[in-house]
């Protein structure tokens, strides 16, 4: 085992961003079925297009967030503590908009 937190702690990153991608076989909702994948890759595309992703935010696949819904997926900005539930792709845009501005220029170290 070998303790990395200064290493982590000198690359800049400011924000984690967790998405639930959890698989259930039940008959209870999972962000799976939800479009979880899918706004994980939307929101590395927004971080990408912004020169933001791992620079500054990363982001991780999560197990259940404990805010599974049918109509969409779980998402936790840390260390904000920020929570979001039922988001689909189309509402990546908006929800990182208002979380590090319309070009990530809200973000330390970026335009
Ligand atoms: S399965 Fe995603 S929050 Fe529970």
């Amino acid at each position: 085992m070998n303790r990395r937190t200064d290493e982590q702690k000198g690359r800049g990153l400011t924000d984690h961003v967790f998405v639930c991608t959890n698989d259930r076989d039940s008959e209870y909702a999972c962000c799976r079925d939800a479009h979880g994948p899918e706004v994980e890759a939307a929101i590395k595309e927004w971080l990408r297009e912004r020169n933001a992703f791992w620079s500054t935010v990363s982001v991780s696949s999560a197990s259940c967030l404990g805010l599974c819904s049918e109509e969409g997926t779980a998402v936790t900005i840390q260390p904000r503590d920020e929570w979001y539930d039922e988001v689909t792709p189309a509402d990546v845009p908006d929800l990182l908009e208002a979380e590090f501005g319309p070009d990530a220029e809200e973000l330390p170290g970026e335009q």
